[in-house]
């Protein structure tokens, strides 16, 4: 049985604690902590019978001393350091939402901290728990492709969830969060690196913020959709939606969003920052990025990050074979799936597991999976040494961030 605290019981911390409360044969949730009291008890919540404590703050949690096996921490980025350096010196195994800190001086300094301490980080790069890239990797490791000597991906982030997320939301400053690059392709950062088992050797980057900015605001648009806008009827990123069919993102920053009327909703667009014209917000962080790269052992990789397409796509060039993939392949009705045999042209499906939509659904099914992972990872004799597991993807994301500000001048 794995004793696990939450630090941060926010939109993620409830997600975990969630799953983990659903696998009450492996995990016990002994501890709650968030500076708004109702998060840390939704979390208790979820243990009917359990004896979970609450902590209203992270100075009387980290006094209690170590509590629990694993600390999961899921603040937000700015407090990722500050959270996991406390757990470290109290020799916690930690979960720890990414990024893992925002520079990577302090990524690196985590990971050595970790090291000493013989502590071990996960970081919660929860796609690489998801049926579709577990079986990525499967043909990967089992030579099917041959070596691999390409890899490029791409993460449409959706224009709807950009403005929600990185011109309007928690994610669109890099000072006060992180760069995109961290913020929203850290994900696709590992992948890369994981896929290509090696760290990068050099890279160069390019992207800026070109859509969202006062510049491309249409004539006489208001500070806010809800003063009135005359584009509203043509615009995608009207804040009304969020009372029709865009209603589910708030779950994610208004906490009585699921009782809410659409008068409250219409309180909450008035004041808060989802009711403001996505051309007038005070977001820095890009729209578009690529990066090109060279990894420790030669493979050649390419990454687009863009607002204006929906999912992501990999394509793996081997010498046996190339493996193609990504939910946008789905959605246009090809196999989610497929990988075509250099030598005889055939192609061919690649079937993976979806398990029960209902439990998997979350970040395709990583959500519960790394959850379910967790004990395998951080438990006695658990996979994971000392350290910052997930470093590479980390300093990858990070040269590409300041190769792209450097080319930007
Ligand atoms: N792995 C992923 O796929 C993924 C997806 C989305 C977000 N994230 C990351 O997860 C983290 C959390 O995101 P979220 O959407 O849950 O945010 P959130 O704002 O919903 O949750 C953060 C919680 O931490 C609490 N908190 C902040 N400072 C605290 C403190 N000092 N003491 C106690 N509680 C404190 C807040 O009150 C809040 O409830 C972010 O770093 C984000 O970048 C990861």
């Amino acid at each position: 049985m794995m004793k696990l605290v939450f630090l941060g019981c926010g939109a993620r911390g409830r997600t975990y604690s969630k799953f983990a409360a659903e696998m009450s044969d492996r995990y016990e949730i002994v501890a709650a902590c968030d500076k708004v009291l109702g998060r840390a008890q939704k979390v208790a919540a979820f243990v009917p019978n359990g004896n979970v404590t609450i902590y209203k703050t992270e100075q009387e949690l980290f006094a209690a001393g170590k509590i629990a096996d694993v600390m999961v921490i899921a603040t937000q980025d700015a407090d990722h350091f500050a959270h996991a350096k406390a757990a470290i010196r109290l020799g916690y195994d930690i979960l720890l939402e990414k990024p893992a800190a925002q520079t990577l001086e302090e990524c690196e300094e985590l990971h050595a901290m970790a090291v000493e301490h013989g502590v071990r980080i996960g970081l919660c790069f929860v796609l690489r728990y998801t049926p579709f890239y577990r079986a990525v990797k499967q043909c990967i490791d089992s030579g099917k492709l041959g070596r691999i000597i390409s890899i490029h991906a791409s993460e449409g982030v959706e224009a709807y969830h950009q403005a929600h997320s990185y011109v309007r939301g928690h994610w669109r400053q890099s000072a006060s969060a992180s760069p995109m690059i961290l913020a929203k392709s850290s994900h696709d950062c590992d992948l890369l690196c994981w896929f290509a088992d090696a760290g990068v050797k050099s890279l160069s980057s390019y992207g800026s913020l070109e859509i969202f900015r006062p510049e491309m605001a249409p004539a006489g648009a208001p500070a806010r959709c809800t003063d009135g806008c005359p584009a509203a009827k043509d615009c995608m990123y009207d804040a009304h939606r969020y009372l029709g069919d865009k209603r589910s993102w708030l779950r994610m920053v208004l906490d009585d969003s699921e009782t809410a009327d659409d008068e409250r909703i219409m309180k909450f667009l008035k004041e808060s920052p989802w009711g403001r014209c996505v051309y007038r917000c005070d977001n820095d962080v890009v729209d578009h990025q690529v990066i090109a790269a060279e990894m420790e052992n030669k493979i050649s990789v390419t990454f687009t990050m863009t607002a204006f397409n929906c999912g992501r796509t990999l394509e793996i060039y081997g010498t046996k074979g190339s493996l193609k993939g990504g939910s946008p392949w789905k959605d246009a009705g090809a196999p989610e799936l497929f990988f075509r045999d250099h030598s005889t042209g055939q192609m061919e499906e690649i079937p993976f597991n979806l398990a029960d939509e209902g439990i998997y659904s979350g970040h395709g099914g990583g959500d519960a999976g790394i959850v379910d992972s967790l004990d395998k990872m951080l438990g006695v004799n658990g996979s994971l040494a000392p350290g910052v597991d997930g470093i590479e993807g980390h300093r990858f994301a990070f040269r590409a961030e300041a190769s792209r500000l450097q080319n930007n001048r």
